[in-house]
């Protein structure tokens, strides 16, 4: 099943950019999962939403027994005496009780001072029943709206020509300079503003030349479809070619106009969490310096050549867009465990997938289409192919100091897609999310009025979808 190979696979010399090894170090820096201070809270549900300092978010469900006379004002009472500010409140009939009908079930949304959690939940409970058992949860903050993204800037700066002596652009000031510049401009963005424009030099354009010839030499038989119909376009309406570096505002709009993926200038390799979140709005966090000239064929952290090339045109693919939101989606508010779980499925896929087409494999991971030597090895027949299995990408070994060992390989995206939308169903989270295209904006599911929203919507686009089905069959 693999292609055969027209291209020496060069050696690996280097390290590259990895998200997992940054998602590890988060995870064992700080734990999003360590106890609160109620210990166990075994009757109360707990959502940590954006810190306050001193103060906690919580949910609260009980039920107020008829027989207690006044219940409803005792409450009110505790929320006084300690100053919790009610966010939310509702209530339905009792379903539970069998000794009466008139028992209401409540569902309320507070904030309440941390060190007043213990003995507010012990008041509650000396005038309320049945109160639900849901574990403690602490949920680390994400992004509800699209603007939140220009608070998703951790930079990881361990492989800038700065940091990194094995940069090969470490000894040489000018580029470091230059590298600076193009930075800022990454720095000052806000969401909405235009994406900055770059005045690229001779010599940067004649390093992207020299990446653009020898890749597209050897895309036609290694790159999928989907690739290769699009980098079509991009040279038809965007300015791909040997001869300029594509401006990102150009190439964001050309993105938005096929999938809504829109680019975002970064000024280099992001955190994991940080990263997969933007995912979820369609916004990818784009670099837009180019790798030291003196290194064309390896850069060991994401520059515009890699961007440009390896991702963009995936991009403006559909489903590929849509299986790019979903990792994104998983990421909200999802443990730092989770989150290098995430990143690794996002390494195997996004940055080093293979797919089934034709009868041939062929690559659209993004660090495959932007290097030709591993490109060359990954369809070669030294390296071991794993069926597309995000359970098992989830942990399987990766190598960021030479080619990978594994690749896996997907049926195609829709089934890569159904997949990976079983596996982010089993990640742990006290809510599920889902995209607002209108508002650009993440909706928590976390109450029962939400829900009902989604499912009227859901209602309306049925009747949508009956009516066209209606006028198809009678024409
Ligand atoms: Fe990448």
């Amino acid at each position: 099943m693999k292609t055969d190979c027209i291209v020496q696979a060069a050696p690996f010399s280097g390290r590259k950019q990895s998200l997992i090894e940054d998602a590890r170090r988060e995870r064992s820096s700080g734990s999003a999962d360590s106890p609160g201070p109620l210990g166990d809270r075994e009757n109360f549900v707990f959502e940590k939403e954006e810190e306050k300092e001193g103060e906690a978010a919580l949910n609260v469900l009980f039920t107020l027994s008829n027989d207690r006379n006044g219940g409803f004002f005792k409450i009110g009472r505790i929320f006084e005496m300690f100053e919790v500010k009610l966010l939310h409140i509702e209530s339905r009939l009792g379903r539970k009780s069998k000794n009466s009908t008139a028992d209401l079930e409540f569902f309320m949304k507070c904030e309440v001072q941390n060190s007043d959690l213990e003995v507010f939940i012990n008041s509650l409970k000396g005038v309320t029943e049945d109160v639900r058992s849901i574990p403690d949860k602490k949920v680390p903050w994400f992004p509800r709206q699209i603007k939140d993204l220009d608070r998703c800037n951790m930079l990881i700066t361990k492989f800038d020509p700065d940091m990194d002596h094995d940069h090969p652009g470490y000894s040489d000031p000018e580029y470091r300079k230059r590298r600076a510049f193009i930075s800022e401009l990454a720095f000052t963005y806000k969401q909405g503003d235009l994406l900055p424009i770059v005045e690229y030099t001779a010599e940067e354009v004649s390093t992207w030349r020299e990446i653009y010839r020898q890749l597209c030499s050897i895309y036609p038989n290694m790159a999928c479809k989907q690739f290769l119909d699009n980098l079509q376009q991009l040279e038809k309406e965007c300015g791909y070619g040997e001869d300029s570096i594509p401006q990102l505002r150009e190439v964001s709009a050309f993105l938005k106009e096929r999938t809504g993926f829109q680019l975002r200038p970064v000024a280099g390799l992001l955190s994991a969490r940080d990263f997969l979140n933007s995912l979820a709005f369609r916004v990818f966090q784009c670099t837009q310096y180019i790798r030291h000239s003196s290194s064309p064929m390896h850069s060991p952290e994401p520059d515009c050549c890699h961007e440009l090339l390896g991702h963009v045109p995936m991009l403006a693919d559909k489903e590929f867009a849509q299986f790019s939101q979903d990792i994104g989606l998983a990421s909200l508010g999802a443990s730092d465990e989770d989150i290098e779980k995430l990143a690794t499925v996002y390494w195997f896929t996004v940055e080093f997938g293979l797919c089934k087409q034709d009868g041939a494999v062929k690559a659209y991971g993004a660090g495959l289409l932007s290097s030709s030597g591993e490109l060359a090895y990954a369809l070669s027949n030294e390296p071991e192919y794993k069926q597309f299995n995000p359970e098992e990408m989830a942990v399987q070994p990766y190598q960021d100091q030479t080619y990978q060992p594994v690749y896996f390989v997907a049926e195609s995206f829709e089934d890569a897609k159904l997949k990976l939308r079983r596996y982010s169903a089993t990640i742990k989270r006290p809510f599920s999310v889902r995209y607002d295209p209108f508002t650009n904006s993440i909706e928590v599911l976390d109450q029962p009025s939400k829900l009902q929203n989604v499912l009227s919507q859901m209602r309306e686009d049925l009747k949508i979808l009956h009516i066209a089905l209606e006028k198809l069959s009678s024409s």
